[in-house]
């Protein structure tokens, strides 16, 4: 199996082919290389070749990413009982997924005991509450404790976790708690520990990588007897064309060296890294408008379809796909959605050549995080998502989509 190149960089995505698509299928769009997916994770396994991979299924919970990575030989990791399901359904056998729960709904607890009692999966839990609770519930199986590293890292404040107090149980706390877990043997059976920095890590936050990781292996040899220690995920990827990509054998030898002679096995479970650069947004310019200040491109996706920018400030390049750079004069834009919220910007301060209407943007590193958090707030459907190759993986929702769970309360004019 090729890795491929370290990133697909957006200007690498054949032009002509989103176009035909954005026509067949309407816009905003988003397009996955399902390939594409399948050499990241090939290269995050060369890269760690003796640790346990997992997906983090909140980078992008589509059936036909979940089928991908499970015939790649990635094992799921969930952070609730919906993409546990999803995770089964999509054919990930109960060994193969690990719950994180994270201060979880009665609901979410009630559907894990319930499934735990055919399907050998693996819960994290980072509050003893979650373990009472499971265990009133019934649950018996392995459990792995989340700690709370004291060290965090990540692309923006709001997805830094590892030193932030409401992810995982301190670490001074672990090793009474660990055994108390064995005292209930062979109710529970304490498979290993995790924790979690952060998402989005590039090169700078290595330091806190290794600190996590130092951290967790020196707690596992003093527990001892632990299959797996899960650091987490949060492999960062470049957004802007000037940033090179991760290096991953850097992140997997600093990893090892930390990790030291650790007995137990080695566990991963990145998201973005294996689906971000698997996909792109496909968007189309509504407006093109100038202003005394700057020229606004109006598009059809916006907040509401990825809500990245909004949410994070994150950039994702954009990229016209009807001209190339010299084949029209450039223009200085701000891209925006149709949202009234000054949130609701795709890209600020862009250099574009001039659009015009009906013609279509592409915006990059889309494929994790992207669906997955879309809205259907302003009674904006949800887009549809589409393979490269033109199958539809998640058809296109439609205002009734929108409605379809609500109850009138009218009395008149039925
Ligand atoms: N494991 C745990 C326990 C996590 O909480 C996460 C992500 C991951 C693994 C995977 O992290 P990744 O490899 O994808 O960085 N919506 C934000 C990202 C939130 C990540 C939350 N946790 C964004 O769009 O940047």
């Amino acid at each position: 199996m090729s890795h491929g190149p370290p990133i697909r960089r957006l200007s690498d995505w054949p032009a002509e082919r989103l176009l035909a698509l954005a026509d067949r299928h309407g816009t905003p769009l988003y397009v996955l290389d399902l390939e594409r997916v399948r050499e990241n994770g090939s290269r995050l396994q060369s890269a760690f070749p003796d640790a346990h991979c997992s997906y983090a299924v909140k980078a992008n919970s589509t059936r036909a990413v979940l089928e991908t990575i499970h015939a790649s030989g990635l094992d799921a990791e969930c952070a609730s009982a919906g993409e546990t399901q999803r995770a089964l359904e999509a054919g990930f056998p109960g060994d193969r997924i690990r719950y994180t729960a994270v201060n979880p709904p009665a609901a979410d607890l009630d559907q894990i005991a319930s499934l735990a009692a055919d399907q050998e999966f693996t819960v994290t839990f980072g509050a003893v509450d979650t373990l009472d609770r499971l265990l009133d519930r019934g649950f018996a199986g392995s459990v792995c404790v989340r700690v709370n590293p004291g060290v965090g890292a990540g692309h923006h404040e709001k997805v830094r976790t590892g030193d932030a107090p409401q992810f995982g149980v301190p670490f001074d706390r672990v090793p009474a708690l660990c055994a108390r877990i064995r005292d209930r043997e062979p109710t529970l059976a304490l498979a290993g520990l995790h924790a979690h920095a952060g998402s989005g890590i590039s090169g700078d936050g290595l330091e806190a990588h290794r600190a996590l990781v130092e951290g967790l292996a020196s707690l596992a040899g003093e527990i001892g007897g632990l299959s797996f220690v899960s650091v987490g995920g949060g492999f960062g990827v470049p957004y802007r064309p000037s940033e090179p990509p991760l290096d991953l054998d850097a992140v997997a030898e600093t990893t090892r060296d930390a990790f030291g002679d650790c007995d137990a096995q080695l566990a991963i479970e990145p998201g973005r890294y294996l689906l971000a650069d698997a996909g792109v947004l496909l968007t189309d310019v509504t407006t093109v408008k100038r202003t005394p200040d700057t020229t606004v491109v109006g598009v059809d996706a916006g907040m509401t379809t990825l809500a990245r920018p909004a949410l994070y400030d994150a950039h994702h390049e954009l990229r016209l796909l009807n001209a190339s750079d010299e084949s029209r004069p450039s223009i200085n834009c701000l891209v925006a959605g149709p949202i009234c919220e000054t949130a609701d910007v795709l890209g600020r301060d862009r250099t574009l050549p001039k659009p015009e209407c009906n013609e279509t943007i592409a915006v990059g590193n889309a494929g994790a995080y992207g669906y997955e958090m879309a809205s259907q707030y302003n009674s904006r459907p949800r887009p549809a998502v589409v393979s490269i190759e033109g199958t539809t993986l998640v058809r296109r929702e439609t205002v009734a989509d929108c409605t379809r769970l609500e109850h009138s309360i009218a009395t008149t004019n039925r």
